[in-house]
């Protein structure tokens, strides 16, 4: 077969002498250039993104696989989205990870990919770019930390943050207190632990038949981690040799395979932005409606925080995804091609489960419909979403008046103000948190409750906005607004003691407010300054689209393919 990479190493004249030259450098013998499959380990390792800072050591293990099976590795790095200090948030980015990705695979001799993904946004951002270029393709997911410990129980990474506020404010936690969680939730590397965006990402690999069976809950740490990494790196050679491109692997019924599993698992609802993202880039045709037409009555059969009891470790030993996979069967497409090349049926009909607590049967679900509700309404012309397990069931139909927060400076100022006027029966309305109003759609949707109502009991009331919820959080949080409200979508329009109407058995998010007095205050409404005005953020601001379409830039969109016409010289 003719590699790709052998348009630049392959050649006898001047530009080939070029081509391989400089990578003598390194040290390489001549016959690392003699038609073996180049194999690119796109590697998301920071030091600054804590959950990816083992995976130097994974693209070792990955080469000695890839060498094995007669390839030739070359480990590039991409840029690293770390979520927990990137400001103003780390989805600002995922965009121009993918543009990184892309253009980098496609400008250099590379046959075939292998992604080291880990910390949330990193996952999405390479597969997108990889969808761009479309060359063979396998994800090694860099795996989850440990069981977080904490005075004899369990915690999970992530989910602990969202009750510091009620931890100190109500149980009075000292500084002591809340150092010793601090350290007891960060045992080992690898990314949260909890069903939270990160781990959520890896199932959604696996699912998309993207990763080897098993590979989204192998613990960071266990020795299996390399033991899948190496036989990744031995497979995306014969991937090669196979031509299995990532189109032949996301089709229509891979991404569908991958909301009903998404639903199954608990998964984030961030899930819904990328996987939109991703069709978007593959050129599968999927809308926001797929989610809750496919996804919304799914059985929730994994027992995992936020909105369970255990954690991806223990997940791990239950048996993990290959379980879930074969559990839903009836539900799945079976017969979809996996990177392995072989069929989900194939790689799921022999996966015991080991604890039913863990992983429950269909027949005995923890709920019988899961996933993700995607409302509509005039609040929400272009959709909305909610994750009602994660929800309080009392809240799931509500009728409440309005405490709007302009901005999250004007939230933080004001959530504690004890006059502020706010009971258990109103909705939070927090505004100019889409994709182009932060910019960057952040992970702010689940705010915090007034210290006033957590003094009270109060652990859940409704919150609106137009941004995005940590995989995390929970509570009675809806999400995702589109259109957002910077670009004056209806949720800019709101006002205090408006009412809004919340019924998600109707999949309905209403604003009891007459048509003429919204055209009124539109008329008025004026859009707020552009947060950028030079650089990669004002590229990003023109070019984003709303969340209903995956945040992706416009242009990003669709794929360019592997070609390169032009030579360098
Ligand atoms: Fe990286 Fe949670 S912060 S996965
Ligand atoms: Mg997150």
């Amino acid at each position: 077969m003719k590699l790709r990479s052998a348009d630049w190493f392959g050649k006898q004249d001047k530009m080939g002498f070029v081509h391989r030259s400089w990578f003598h450098t390194q040290g390489y013998p001549d016959d690392y250039f003699m038609n073996r499959p180049v194999i690119g380990i796109c590697n998301t390792w920071s030091e600054l993104t804590p959950c990816n800072a083992h995976l130097r050591e994974i693209a070792e293990v990955v080469k000695r696989g890839v060498l094995e099976a007669g390839g030739v590795p070359f480990e590039f790095p991409v840029t690293s989205l770390g979520e927990t200090v990137m400001r103003p948030t780390s989805m600002l980015f995922r965009n121009l990870t993918s543009m990184d990705a892309e253009e980098t695979i496609r400008a250099n001799p590379i046959d075939g990919v292998v992604l080291l993904t880990g910390c949330d946004k990193t996952t999405p951002s390479v597969i997108m770019g990889a969808c761009s270029v479309d060359l063979p393709t396998i994800v090694v997911p860099g795996g989850a930390m440990l069981n977080g410990h904490f005075r004899g129980e369990c915690i999970g990474s992530g989910s602990f943050n969202w009750l510091i506020k009620e931890k100190q404010g109500v149980e009075n936690y000292t500084a002591q207190d809340i150092h010793e969680v601090e350290v007891g939730v960060a045992r080992s590397q690898g990314h949260c632990m909890t069903m939270g965006t990160a781990s959520t990402m890896a199932c959604m690999s696996e699912a998309l038949g993207l990763t080897l069976p098993g590979a989204a809950a192998i613990p960071a740490v266990d020795a299996r981690k390399k033991l899948l990494a190496q036989l990744s790196g031995r497979r995306i050679v014969e991937m090669v040799k196979e031509d299995l491109k990532l189109s032949r692997i996301l089709t229509r019924e891979a991404f569908e395979n991958a909301i009903v599993i998404n639903s199954a698992i608990g998964g984030s609802t961030n899930f819904i932005i990328h996987l939109l993202a991703i069709a978007g880039r593959i050129g599968v045709p999927l809308s926001l409606e797929d989610f809750d037409t496919i996804g919304s009555s799914i059985p929730l059969l994994v027992n995992l925080k936020p909105s369970g009891k255990f954690l991806m470790e223990d997940f791990y030993y239950a048996g993990g995804l290959p379980v879930v996979i074969r559990e839903m069967q009836s539900y799945l497409q079976m017969s979809v091609l996996t990177v392995n090349g072989k069929s989900l049926s194939d790689n799921s009909s022999i996966s015991p489960c080991y604890n039913t607590e863990i992983i429950a049967t269909q027949q005995a679900p923890l709920q019988p419909e899961a996933g993700i509700v995607v409302l509509k309404g005039n609040l929400c012309e272009q959709g909305a979403v909610i994750k009602p397990a994660a929800a309080s069931a009392h809240l799931l139909k509500h009728r409440g008046r309005a405490v709007v927060f302009e901005s999250i400076e004007d939230y933080l100022a004001r959530i504690d103000d004890p006059d502020l006027d706010i009971d258990e029966q109103c909705v939070m309305v927090l505004k100019g948190v889409g994709p182009v109003g932060y910019p960057g759609m952040p992970e702010v949707g689940n705010l915090d409750l007034p210290m006033k109502l957590l003094k009270k009991g109060i652990k859940d009331i409704v919150r609106i906005s137009d941004g995005r919820m940590s995989g995390t959080a929970s509570g009675t949080v809806i999400l995702h607004i589109s259109p957002e409200s910077s670009i004056g979508g209806v949720l800019a329009l709101v006002q205090n003691d408006d009412i809004i109407e919340l019924d998600v058995a109707a999949k309905k998010l209403h604003l009891d407010v007459s048509g003429e007095v919204l055209a009124a205050r539109k008329a008025s409404w004026q859009a707020p300054l552009p947060m950028a005005t030079r650089g990669y953020v004002k590229f990003y601001i023109d070019h984003v689209q709303q969340a209903h379409l995956g945040a992706d830039l416009d242009i990003l969109r669709n794929s360019s393919g592997s070609k390169v016409i032009r030579d360098l010289h």
